[in-house]
């Protein structure tokens, strides 16, 4: 299913990427035709989420070598040529695995199709490590697409599958229930269920990958299957992707949901437990270690930690293009910091006397003595013992014996 809202448009030697500083209120492409452009795009979070990053990185480089501007005719040098470009681009952020995994990739197919490139025309091999390039560029780009659409489906069946039937009688118009009949009971009556309420954290949706998105993904799949009742989103402090980008994405696909301040988790699990039913938080991740400690968006952690003592489930959505194998837990994993402006200053579209919103008139504003001194890690690593479930587009991972998750299991020719 097309959901229209692409953060990034590719045709070849073609590169347009959603400005989301300017999100929700003005919807802008920027060209990106070079890597420092992309550098900068990535850098400043024009665009991010770790998809993305990885796949605006990697295109920005097809369209430099679709329009040839490594300039030679060497085969060796334009292998060096691409590898430069990629150490480049691996400085950009460093918390999301993302883009070190499709480096890695690109590095091994460019090295892996000079090899085979035995034309003794330099200029021709030069012309298949071009083409391997940009075809291995795309493939990640789509294949990220496809990925996510497993995730959402193995996600709502897995949250699905968490809800008990409802044993009391339910009225027909009550549309916070749904009746099917249970997987493996083929022709035994229908149950009705209640229908299920998230919270998810950051912005994990279409403008953080190729398209659907990884937690809100399940989101939309759940709601695309009737099973959804509610969306709490979290602002997100202090670069709002929930209140400038979630909560835009779902208002914009038309999901019941709701914004609430990072600070409200405890209260809402509190408050709507039995009302609302919220059976799990759904986050993202940036980078999914051997043992399955998660890092993501700052905040995540003390979600997990206050989903635990309200019972509620927490589950991380993950392409397996997030997991690092070569670390063991996540006290390995280095989490940017970022500046402090981004705590002590905000922008935002000016509202007018009559309540109006001015689309056309953004300001940014000092909400803080600009003395303050600030800490701002962009990341937490939430840890494994906290999290109930990763899906990945393999669907969720099992656990080993010591109940660590074993990715072993779903992905061996990585390990
Ligand atoms: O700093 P950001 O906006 O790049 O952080 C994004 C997140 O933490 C997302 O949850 C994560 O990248 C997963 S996006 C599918």
């Amino acid at each position: 299913m097309d959901h229209g809202l692409k953060a990034i448009k590719y045709e070849s030697g073609k590169l347009l990427v959603l400005d989301q500083l300017k999100l929700p209120h003005e919807f802008v492409y920027d060209d990106v035709s070079t890597c420092e452009e992309a550098f900068d795009c990535i850098k400043s979070m024009r665009v991010r989420g770790a998809p993305a990053i990885a796949i605006v990185a990697a295109l920005a480089l097809a369209v430099e070598l679709w329009h040839k501007k490594d300039g030679t005719s060497k085969k060796q040098d334009l292998v060096e040529f691409i590898n430069r470009k990629l150490d480049y681009l691996m400085e950009s952020r460093p918390t999301a695995v993302d883009l070190s995994n499709a480096i890695q990739l690109l590095k091994t197919q460019t090295q892996k199709a000079a090899s085979d490139a035995t034309a003794s025309d330099e200029t021709q091999a030069c012309v298949s490590i071009r083409e391997k390039f940009i075809e291995v560029a795309k493939k990640i780009f789509e294949d990220d697409l496809a990925t996510n659409q497993r995730i959402g489906m193995w996600g709502a069946e897995y949250l699905r599958a968490l809800q008990p039937p409802v044993t009391s009688t339910v009225t027909d118009d009550d549309f916070r229930y749904y009746t099917t009949s249970p997987p493996g009971t083929q022709g035994a009556p229908d149950q009705t269920y209640r229908k299920i309420s998230v919270l998810t954290h950051c912005n994990t949706g279409s403008l953080a990958t190729s398209g659907v998105g990884t937690a809100l993904g399940i989101i939309r799949k759940l709601h695309d299957m009737n099973y959804l009742d509610h969306a709490y989103c979290t602002e997100t402090r202090p670069y709002n992707q929930g209140s400038r980008l979630t909560a835009f994405e779902l208002v914009y696909e038309k999901i019941p949901s709701t914004l609430i301040t990072d600070s409200m988790a405890a209260s809402l699990f509190k408050t709507y437990k039995d009302e609302k039913n919220i059976t799990a938080v759904i986050v993202g991740a940036d980078r999914v270690v051997r043992n399955g400690d998660t890092a993501n968006k700052i905040g995540t952690y003390q979600l997990a930690v206050l989903a635990k003592a309200h019972g509620i489930k927490f589950v991380v959505a993950a392409p397996t293009t997030s997991v690092d194998l070569e670390k063991e837990n996540g006290d390995l994993i280095k989490i940017e910091n970022r500046a402090q402006t981004e705590l002590t200053q905000i922008s935002g579209a000016v509202v007018g006397k009559d309540g109006k919103v001015d689309v056309n008139h953004t300001e940014r504003v000092a909400i803080a003595d600009q003395r303050i001194n600030v800490w701002n890690p962009a990341f937490d690593v939430t840890p494994y013992q906290l999290i109930d479930s990763i899906i990945t587009e393999h669907g969720p991972v099992p656990r080993n014996a010591k109940g660590k998750f074993d990715f072993k299991a779903i992905m061996p020719e990585r390990w």
